[in-house]
């Protein structure tokens, strides 16, 4: 039967997992707090980049809607972390059945927490491993208005429940590489909790890699990283073993100067664009891992730093 999923969000994530969904049959309508919003307007221009290849365009006109009502397969939410705490969010989700599977996407390590209490459903977890951007990015004129996207391998990381599952299929099914993990939430801990105090480095040395590489805050931010990862991992109840050192100014040193070369698009550019975007997103999670810290006695020092830099 054909598959219906309500995407709440219409962002530059949204509008990714939505196209690649329809085309594997499903029926897609975005859910919005506002219609006027520019990431509300239809039809809109979604451009594929590849590594190696040419960037493709295909067009997407799907339904959006501004109040939630029931009969969906599936609900996703394509939101950052900080719009959990929204009233508008909290009335949409009282709408739904309880036997409708929620799958969030947002990337805070206490999500989970805040949706058991705003969805009387079951709730299951994404990781986003794309990436997506408005473009053309600042300062660019390529490719044409709309939305840009890549999709490395796991683009789409799903918990191992049966929604998981499911979803993970029906992103394969229309092209995304997608998987459904066992250990999802330990995945996603350590991933976040390596990539938020960079972003927030980056941010402080004035969004440029170079600076962030030859500056005070790489340091600081492997630092970061590493109380970021026992933190989580003692919120998880696991043992962070060798994921706690694995922050290191070497390894960030060498991606910092890889990734550059090998995306199709401007990744400076790019990261510093959707990291303002989320900014408030980025400043949350770092006051997250504080509070958690200091709750359990873990050190948080060098998170403190980067967040008074902020
Ligand atoms: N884009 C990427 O490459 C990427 C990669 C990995 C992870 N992520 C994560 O994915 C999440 C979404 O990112 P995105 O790039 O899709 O962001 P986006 O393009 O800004 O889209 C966000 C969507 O959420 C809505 N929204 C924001 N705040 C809200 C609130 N308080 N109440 C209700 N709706 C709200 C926006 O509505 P309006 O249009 O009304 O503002 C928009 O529809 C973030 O957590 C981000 O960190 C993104």
């Amino acid at each position: 039967m054909r598959q219906r999923i309500l995407i709440i969000g219409s962002g530059a994530v949204g509008a990714v997992y939505g196209h690649h969904l329809v085309k594997a049959g499903c029926q897609v309508n975005y859910l919005v707090r506002s219609k006027k919003s520019s990431n509300s307007a239809m039809p809109r221009d979604l451009y594929q980049y590849r590594l190696l290849g040419k960037t493709t365009m295909q067009r997407q006109h799907l339904r959006v809607i501004d109040k939630a009502y029931r009969d969906w397969d599936q609900v996703w939410l394509t939101l950052p972390s900080d719009a959990l705490d929204s009233p508008w969010l909290a009335q949409q989700l009282a709408v739904f059945d309880a036997d409708t599977p929620l799958i969030s996407w947002t990337p805070d390590f206490r999500d989970g927490e805040k949706l058991a209490k705003l969805y009387k459903g079951p709730v299951q977890h994404g990781l986003i491993g794309l990436i997506s951007f408005h473009t053309p990015l600042p300062g660019t004129s390529s490719p044409g208005e709309g939305f840009g996207y890549l999709l490395p391998p796991r683009s789409a990381m799903l918990d191992n429940s049966r929604p998981g599952q499911q979803a993970a299929a029906l992103l394969r099914a229309g092209g995304v590489p997608a998987v459904a993990l066992k250990d999802l939430p330990w995945m996603g801990a350590r991933s976040t909790a390596l990539m938020i105090p960079s972003i927030a480095a980056l941010e402080l040395s004035g969004w440029s890699l170079k600076a962030v590489r030859s500056g005070p805050w790489l340091n600081i931010a492997c630092a970061a990283a590493r109380e970021a990862t026992v933190i989580s991992a003692a919120y998880l109840g696991r043992d962070a073993g060798m994921a706690a050192k694995l922050p290191q100014p070497l390894l960030m040193n060498v991606i910092t100067r890889l990734a550059p070369k090998v995306m199709p698009f401007p990744l400076e550019i790019y990261l510093q664009y959707h990291f303002s975007k989320v900014g408030a997103q980025t400043r949350m999670m770092l006051d997250h891992w504080i509070e958690e810290g200091h709750r359990r006695g873990l050190p948080t020092g060098s998170l403190q730093e980067l967040r008074s830099g902020l």
